[in-house]
């Protein structure tokens, strides 16, 4: 079997559209812009890249972007204050606070501060408390992005068996709980699980979120199952830098029934879906009807 490729990069681009096109109907019937701030400490260069990424997609969108970008010493009352700020301002639904933070940052405090229904990143521990009892949550954005395109390959996920490997607050964890929600049968693997190829054998949909480069090899995975690889790691190969993934892609996609491609699959989905968020977070502070399909 050859597997399907899942095209992140052409699945977050309808995603955009569709958040643009409610961005505009908005603005339209409500005079309402959406706005998303991003607060980065520091010259973390990855974290730069990330920001100047997502404040130009949020301006293509149409929504309004606010860039706050602090210095490495910053802090953290200074940045405390500035999150009450924005939790304050009216023109702002949604609020990231671009992670990993320094060392004398406490993050969870930091995260904490957001106000719950403008943490776009579901990272609140009110959220993750919302989310795991099946109430109204923000939903962190890289598993909301697998969920989108693992319902449009299949469909209904009722039933299904599947493996999660990896259990991160970012993706393994929420990614378990929206699985869940989606009435499947869901283990979560580990770099402790015992007999993890086995494990891995009895899944319809593997989700791979462990950043390890191509660990899970394709006689892991049952001819048919759909793969959805979260990892992005850059690696050294015949003296060139190149970016995989967790899987093993050549082996992986020969059994698979489908699979995201590293660079092009899950990765375009994530800041996708915090645009996403940012209308969601927008249309709840107005009391206007959530979009469709683009929440969990
Ligand atoms: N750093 C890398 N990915 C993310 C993310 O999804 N959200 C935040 N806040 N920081 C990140």
């Amino acid at each position: 079997m050859t597997a399907q490729i899942i095209d992140g990069k052409a699945f977050a681009a309808k995603v955009r559209a569709q958040v643009a096109q409610h961005v505009a109907q908005m603005k339209q019937a409500h005079g309402i812009t959406p706005g998303l701030a991003v607060v980065l400490v520091g010259e973390d260069p990855a974290s730069q890249v990330y920001v100047r990424s997502k404040g130009k997609q949020t301006v293509e969108v149409g929504m309004n972007s606010f860039e706050h970008k602090l210095d490495a010493r910053t802090s953290e009352a200074d940045l405390l204050a500035l999150i009450a700020q924005l939790n304050a301002d009216p023109a702002v639904h949604g609020i990231l606070v671009q992670l990993p933070l320094s060392g004398h940052l406490n993050e969870d405090l930091v995260i904490n501060a957001i106000a719950t229904e403008k943490d776009v990143d579901g990272f609140h521990i009110s959220n993750v408390g919302l989310l795991a009892t099946g109430q109204k949550a923000m939903v962190p954005c890289t598993p909301l992005g697998c969920l989108m395109m693992l319902r449009d390959h299949h469909g209904s996920l009722s039933g299904l068996n599947a493996v999660v490997i990896g259990r991160s607050n970012i993706v393994g964890k929420p990614m378990a709980q929206l699985l869940l929600r989606d009435s499947c049968t869901v283990t979560v693997a580990h770099s402790r699980t015992k007999d993890i190829a086995d494990v891995v054998r009895g899944a319809d949909i593997v989700v791979a979120a462990v950043g390890r480069a191509e660990m899970v090899p394709g006689d892991w995975i049952k001819p048919g199952a759909t793969v959805i690889d979260v990892g992005i790691n850059r690696i050294e190969r015949d003296g060139k830098a190149v970016l995989v993934g967790d899987c093993d892609f050549a082996s992986c996609a020969a059994v698979a029934g489908a699979i995201t491609p590293v660079p092009g699959g899950v990765g375009p989905m994530t800041i996708a879906c915090l645009l996403a968020n940012t209308l969601t977070a927008c249309a709840r502070a107005n009391g206007l009807d959530e979009p469709q399909g683009l929440t969990a």
